[in-house]
């Protein structure tokens, strides 16, 4: 499946399959994302779980109730807001380290989804709790999950914006390309 399929065919999956653990490639897909992915001033700050144990995942689901469903997988991304200080400066402090983990996260999306797995972001989840139940270190911030698996539905239809509403060319407002 080529970027523009997988951009144009992803959709949120909360329900998944009982088939076992993700695939070595699906792992390795997942850690090329994480690797390849462009940061603020490189400074490469942010942390990433793969929790594929089947007792963590239940923890995990305890403290996380966005979290739909049974996934093979969760991938924790975690910022470090004091290594994006240091590294990129006050704008990787503020901002930067949050735009850095939605493109890893876009990454991880798509490649998972290009090799038919399922998956979805959730950002509703006890951050204190969830930091206490990976050991993670202090400075380390967890923002985001993404659950992963055999999707077990169909996507539920989709409102999307009119084009013109979203987009512009050239200046603000002018929809002509
Ligand atoms: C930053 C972010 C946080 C999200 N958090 C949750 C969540 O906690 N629980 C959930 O079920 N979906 C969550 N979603 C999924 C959105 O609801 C979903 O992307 C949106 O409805 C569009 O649907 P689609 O992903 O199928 O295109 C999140 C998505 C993003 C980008």
């Amino acid at each position: 499946m080529d970027v523009l399929e997988a951009i144009k065919t992803r959709r949120s999956s909360r329900s998944f399959a009982e088939r076992g653990g993700l695939p070595i490639e699906v792992v390795d897909s997942i850690e090329q994302s994480i690797l390849h992915s462009p940061s603020g001033s490189n400074a490469q700050e942010s942390h990433f779980l793969i929790v594929q144990n089947k007792e963590q995942i239940k923890r995990i689901k305890r403290f996380s109730p966005g979290l739909s469903g049974d996934p093979a997988a969760v991938i924790v991304l975690c910022s470090n807001p004091a290594e994006a200080l240091h590294k990129g400066g006050k704008d990787s402090e503020e901002v930067l380290r949050f735009v850095n983990l939605g493109i890893v996260a876009a990454y991880i999306l798509l490649s998972t989804h290009s090799l038919g797995i399922g998956n979805c972001p959730v950002r509703s989840f006890h951050k204190k709790a969830i930091k206490e139940l990976l050991a993670l270190p202090h400075e380390m911030e967890p923002e985001l999950l993404i659950s992963l698996g055999y999707s077990k539905e169909s996507p539920r239809k989709k409102k999307n914006r009119a084009k013109e509403e979203v987009i512009s060319f050239d200046r603000y407002g002018n929809i002509q390309k």
